[in-house]
């Protein structure tokens, strides 16, 4: 049975409501599925960057799902890009699952895809079949496979040397947002100049951008990455080739120092895997990148985060 709930924009009011449901809602889908509630934390309070950073990236773009008493049921954030919309986290109160409430916000979303004659991304859990079910009954077609790879970087600095090209990598100026999406572009297809000019703005100050140029000052691949206490990925970025991308991992998990990370790695980069693996990352889940149309071949090395989403 489908309950009444209405869907509008999301306000800046809702921030607080929004941040417990998001909590909330993955707590109780990790626990009662996985037994891996814990992973969210105990408190909501860290899960307001999702509603503040797409407020400031994409204002006027969320879609929530209200009760009859104006209650936040549902969320999901859209994010309208050059060359097809984005969604971000979609999730449902637990008291109202099961009844159409993320399919309602997820039509609106692939609606607003249709209107813009753009394909629909996203990144879904494996491990996560409501979800991955909810996608694809709508349509979306999946498309790589990514490992979300955890690793603690000790106080010391990994102990394994930096890969060849470390040196090679620099930080980004604040102009650079053309250049890092038409690379993006030329090897994935896909075009988001706004969210790279966002990335180097740096008005909250928790952007770290690191570019790698080879000899010719050529960009070869960047990698975003959000240094906020409440964030533990790094990502967006992309990459000509496996050297680069080991070189830019490097580099960005060097500059975590005493931090846990998450990185979503291309089943695919077999090489960057094994690194990873040495320096002691560990598997915690499955995602893959999802279409409302059939993903074209690529080249390169990409890594997707949640952050905005980014697929
Ligand atoms: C995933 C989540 C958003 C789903 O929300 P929901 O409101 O319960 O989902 P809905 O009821 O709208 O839709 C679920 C759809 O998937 C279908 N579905 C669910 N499990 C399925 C399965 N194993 N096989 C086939 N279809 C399945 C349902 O039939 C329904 O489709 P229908 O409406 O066409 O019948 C919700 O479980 C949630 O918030 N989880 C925690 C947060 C999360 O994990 N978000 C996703 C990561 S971004």
């Amino acid at each position: 049975m489908h309950l009444p709930v209405q869907l509008s924009i999301l306000h800046a009011d809702q921030h607080d409501e929004v941040a417990e449901l998001l909590h909330r809602s993955l707590v109780n889908w990790y626990e009662t599925r996985l037994g891996e509630g814990h992973r969210f934390g105990a408190s909501s309070a860290g899960f307001r960057l999702f509603p503040e950073l797409y407020a400031a990236l994409d204002p006027g773009e969320a879609i929530c799902a209200t009760d009859a008493n104006g209650k936040v049921r549902g969320v999901c954030f859209v994010h309208s890009r050059e060359t097809h919309v984005s969604i971000g986290i979609v999730a449902t109160d637990p008291d109202f699952s099961g009844r159409g409430v993320a399919r309602r916000m997820m039509e609106m979303a692939v609606d607003r895809g249709r209107a813009q004659r753009k394909p629909v991304r996203l990144v879904s859990s494996v491990m996560n079949l409501d979800s991955f079910s909810l996608y694809t009954r709508l349509g979306f077609v999946p498309g790589s496979l990514f490992q979300d790879i955890e690793i603690f970087i000790p106080d010391t600095g990994l102990i394994y040397p930096p890969p060849a090209g470390v040196d090679k990598i620099r930080r980004a100026s604040n102009t650079e947002a053309g250049r890092l999406a038409d690379l993006e572009f030329k090897l994935q297809h896909i075009r988001r100049e706004k969210d790279y000019a966002f990335f180097l703005n740096n008005i909250s100050g928790d952007w770290q951008v690191w570019v790698y140029e080879n000899e010719a000052a050529e960009l070869c691949g960047f990698m975003v990455c959000n240094q906020n206490s409440d964030w533990n990925m790094i990502g967006p970025g992309t990459a000509l080739d496996a050297q680069v991308a080991e070189a830019l991992v490097w580099k960005s998990l060097d500059h975590r120092r005493g931090k846990t990370t998450v990185i979503l790695v291309p089943c695919s980069a077999t090489s960057l895997v094994s690194a990873l693996y040495a320096w002691g990352g560990r598997n915690i889940e499955l995602h893959v990148a999802q279409s409302t149309e059939p993903f074209d071949s690529t080249s390169g090395v990409t890594f997707p985060t949640f952050l905005p989403e980014s697929a």
